[in-house]
């Protein structure tokens, strides 16, 4: 079933550049009002401007480091504060990379900040108020990380696969309420966070206009889990089924019958 995506005003978080940047373009071409989060002010300030004069949609920026509670809690005030707002793309996010015992504790605490606490406090105040007005969307964007082990950059890969898990219960919070949640699993893709990935084999990367348009295209189309690159989506719920059948075994009055002394 395909539906066209809301009307109305799109928050991005990390728009100053790569995926969210592009998001932002798109969604002004889609007909989307925008509002601009990062900390790069001249970077959101010039899309903005440019976004403008493309598109004649209203642009905001709001300079916030989500690294810092004081900017989760101005992004959050605008979730909640903005009645105009009808979809949030939580995208913002970094790697601490080598491997975690190497890592530096502030270097890890600052991704953990952004990539898992803002990102949860981002889709909890924009799901309060588009379940408020029964319509909405979140898009997360998690990683094809979510899926693999990630050595050399352990937290992280698992910080993407919270992202996910989170998602699939968001789901089935939301949804009742008229909220669509999305989550997004790109694999390496051409932005600034894989600069130094010149090794990387040319048919491992994606463009970001195509990793966009692929990822709306889901949307508009309600998946709850895109994954750009999979031509088989058998698969995907072939991991979901096999997830789904561990279920009624994860829980019970007495351990299994191999762990008995
Ligand atoms: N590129 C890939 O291969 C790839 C693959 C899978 C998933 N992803 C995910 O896609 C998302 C976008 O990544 P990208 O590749 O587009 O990377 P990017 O070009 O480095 O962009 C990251 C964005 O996050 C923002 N950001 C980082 N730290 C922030 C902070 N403390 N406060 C506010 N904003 C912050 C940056 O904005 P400011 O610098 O202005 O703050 C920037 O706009 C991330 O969640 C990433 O994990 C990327």
């Amino acid at each position: 079933m395909t539906s066209p995506l809301l009307p109305g005003t799109a928050l991005v978080t990390g728009a100053s550049s790569g995926i969210g940047a592009v998001y932002a373009e798109k969604l002004a071409q889609r007909g989307y009002d925008l509002v601009l989060v990062g900390r790069n002010a001249a970077n959101l300030t010039l899309l903005a401007e440019s976004l403008t004069a493309q598109t004649d949609r209203r642009v905001d920026v709001l300079v916030a480091d989500l690294a810092d509670s004081a900017g989760i809690a101005a992004v959050e005030a605008r979730l909640r504060d903005d009645a105009s707002l009808t979809l949030l793309v939580n995208n913002a996010g970094l790697a601490a990379n080598g491997p975690l015992t190497e890592v530096a504790a502030d270097a890890l605490t600052d991704m953990l900040t952004v990539n898992v606490v803002a990102l949860t406090r981002l889709a909890a105040a924009a799901g309060a108020a588009f379940s408020a007005r029964k319509r909405g969307g979140i898009i997360n964007l998690a990683s094809a990380m979510a899926f693999l082990d990630t050595p050399r950059t352990a937290a992280y890969g698992a910080s993407k696969a919270y992202v996910l898990n989170l998602t699939l219960s968001l789901d089935l919070e939301l949804s009742p309420n008229g909220v669509q949640v999305q989550a997004v699993l790109p694999g390496y893709t051409r932005t600034p966070m894989i600069a130094g990935g010149a090794n990387l084999p040319p048919e491992a990367v994606m463009e970001t206009a195509d990793l966009v348009d692929a990822a709306l295209t889901g949307f508009d189309r309600r998946e709850l889990v895109t994954i750009p690159s999979l031509e088989a989506v058998s698969a995907y719920d072939t991991w979901a089924s096999a997830r789904t059948a561990l279920q009624p075994f994860l829980s019970l009055a007495r351990p299994a019958a191999r762990y008995a002394a």
